[in-house]
Parts: structure tokens; C-alpha cells; sequence
């Protein structure tokens, strides 16, 4: 006999407890309230309410899927960031709240501008950064990616965010496509790029090391290759004063910042820390003269 809301979320609860998956209860709420296509409220409200075949069938795949280690996000395809609905999936990050302090500080850098700005984004993956900017301030958003699905699905959530029309998305390794007469234009350079070098790569959570697309994560150099490609590519694009602002790895902004010095166009560089109180954001301003 079919199961009801409420058996199948004790059955679930306890599967993922026996699993270790952390958070068993939302878990499982998470999961029926996708599979019944119900808020989460109503499967307590209903309780009592049956499950179809289908709907258990499915539910059980997902349960599977979840013990396996795929991310929570992957199986529901969708996620939130500043506010925003997103759609993720395998071939993008799931975007973290450490990178809404990296949006946080662009839009507080820009809040009494009123002059439309000129914006990239190194790194659109699911175009959480440029999306957010977008929505946030006047600005017209340059979104870099080498990866072609990544582009496709940021595009897409652009679309469900009624922003599209502030937002060019370019397939490009590194600034290589970016139209050149936009040299000495750009109000600001955002990054959160891969960071992750491959000795780290192994310490890495299993469901980050088996399902987070590598070429979002991965970066030569001791995790520095990318940050240092993006100052260094980046100084020729940005305006006089115009903010680069990058997202970096636990212990690596003080050597972004000597990046940055050594590029030799910068000034105003500053380090701003996420909650957790780790150094997670470098700024720095194209100097004026
Ligand atoms: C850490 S993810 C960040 C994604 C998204 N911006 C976020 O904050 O969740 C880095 C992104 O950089 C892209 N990427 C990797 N190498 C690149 C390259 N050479 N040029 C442009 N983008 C690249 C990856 O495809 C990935 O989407």
C-alpha cells in the first residue's frame, strides 16, 4: 500500500540519518515538496494524504540521489542568491552566499553613481553575479564564460529575472572576445573565479569534488592562475578609478593583493571578510593618473 506525506517523511528522515546527510528534515521536506509539487506546509497540512506510485517512485530515486552526495540544488534544479530564483544544474556552480559579499560591495561602491555603468563578469557560471548586479544598479553587464551549457542556463535564469536586456553573455576564454574598443571603458571587473588549486582539490567535500562542474573550481598556479590573469588582462579595460573586485580562496588575498601591486595601475586596495570572518574579497581602483 502507498505510503501517506507523513510516513514517507519519517521513512526519509531516518534514511538520510542512517546516511549522515546533515539537515535530515529539510531534507526530506525539500525533496517531497518537489516530488508532490506542494509548499512544505501542506505536506504537514495534508498529512494524511497518499503518495501516487509515480510520486513515490520518485521520491525514492531522489532520496538515493541525495544519500549519493548530489547536492540538494542539483536535485531540485534550482537555488537562491540575493534574492533571486536561479536554475542550476551539473554545469554550473551552485552559487554561495560568500559571493553575495562580493556583490554586496560592488552595488555599496556604486550606490550614489547615477550614470550607467559598464560592468564584467569573469566567470558568469549561472549568472548569479551579473543577474544580481544587474537587477541592483544601472549598468549594462559584459558576462564572460568558457563554458558554453554554463552560458545557455545563465541566459535562461536572465530571462526568468526579466534582466536579459542588461546583460551580454559571451562565450570567451578570459577577456580573449571581449570587444577591445571597450578598452579603458569598463566601470568595474567582478570576479569569482576558479580558485581551487589541485592539491586542495582532494580535501574538498565529496558532493563538491563529484558533482561541481572542475572547470569552475580548478586554477593552476597554486589556485592563483585565473586572479592573476584578471588583474593583469583586466588593468587594460578597466576606466581611471574603475573597481576590480574578486572573490579569493581561504588564505590567498594577501598574495592577490601583492598581485595587484605588482600590476602597478592599482590603488585603494582593500580586503573585506565574509561571515565567517575569513579574508574573502580583494578591491582594488584603477589609479586616476
Ligand atoms: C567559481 S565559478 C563562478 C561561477 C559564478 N560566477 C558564481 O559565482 O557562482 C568560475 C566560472 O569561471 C568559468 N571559467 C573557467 N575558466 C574560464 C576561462 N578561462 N575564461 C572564462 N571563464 C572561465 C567557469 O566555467 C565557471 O563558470
Amino acid at each position: 500500500m502507498n505510503q501517506t506525506y507523513l510516513q514517507s517523511l519519517r521513512k526519509a528522515k531516518q534514511i538520510f540519518k542512517k546516511s549522515k546527510v546533515s539537515s535530515p528534515g529539510v531534507n526530506a521536506e525539500l525533496l517531497l515538496s518537489h516530488v508532490v509539487k506542494k509548499p512544505k506546509v501542506e505536506l504537514y497540512l495534508n498529512g494524511n494524504q497518499f503518495l501516487t506510485k509515480n510520486q513515490e517512485q520518485k521520491y525514492k530515486k531522489l532520496i538515493q540521489e541525495r544519500v549519493r552526495g548530489k547536492p540538494l540544488q542539483y536535485i531540485l534544479g534550482e537555488t537562491e542568491f540575493y534574492g533571486l530564483k536561479l536554475k542550476v544544474d551539473k554545469n554550473v556552480l551552485i552559487p554561495r552566499p560568500e559571493t553575495e559579499i562580493l556583490v554586496e560591495n560592488v552595488i555599496n561602491f556604486f550606490k550614489d553613481r547615477s550614470e550607467k555603468l559598464q560592468i564584467v563578469d569573469w566567470g558568469a557560471g549561472s549568472g548569479n553575479i551579473a543577474i544580481a548586479l544587474a537587477k541592483n544598479l544601472n549598468c549594462f553587464v559584459y558576462a564572460l564564460d568558457v563554458s558554453q551549457p554554463a552560458l545557455k542556463l545563465a541566459r535562461k535564469n536572465a530571462l526568468s529575472n526579466k534582466i536579459a536586456k542588461k546583460i551580454k553573455f559571451l562565450r570567451s576564454d578570459g577577456f580573449k572576445k571581449l570587444d577591445k574598443k571597450l578598452e579603458g571603458k569598463i566601470d568595474a571587473i567582478v570576479s569569482n573565479p576558479p580558485y581551487v588549486r589541485k592539491s586542495d582539490f582532494k580535501t574538498l567535500p565529496q558532493e563538491i569534488k563529484k558533482f561541481e562542474p572542475k572547470v569552475a573550481l580548478l586554477s593552476k598556479k597554486n589556485g592563483l592562475f585565473y586572479l592573476q590573469q584578471i588583474i593583469e588582462q583586466g588593468k587594460h579595460f578597466l576606466s581611471k578609478g574603475g573597481l576590480i573586485t574578486l572573490e579569493v580562496a581561504l588564505g590567498q588575498a594577501k598574495k592577490v593583493v601583492k598581485l595587484i601591486e605588482r600590476a602597478d595601475n592599482f590603488e585603494k586596495i582593500q580586503i573585506k571578510k565574509d561571515l565567517a570572518g575569513i579574508e574573502r574579497v580583494v578591491l582594488a581602483q584603477r589609479k586616476k593618473s
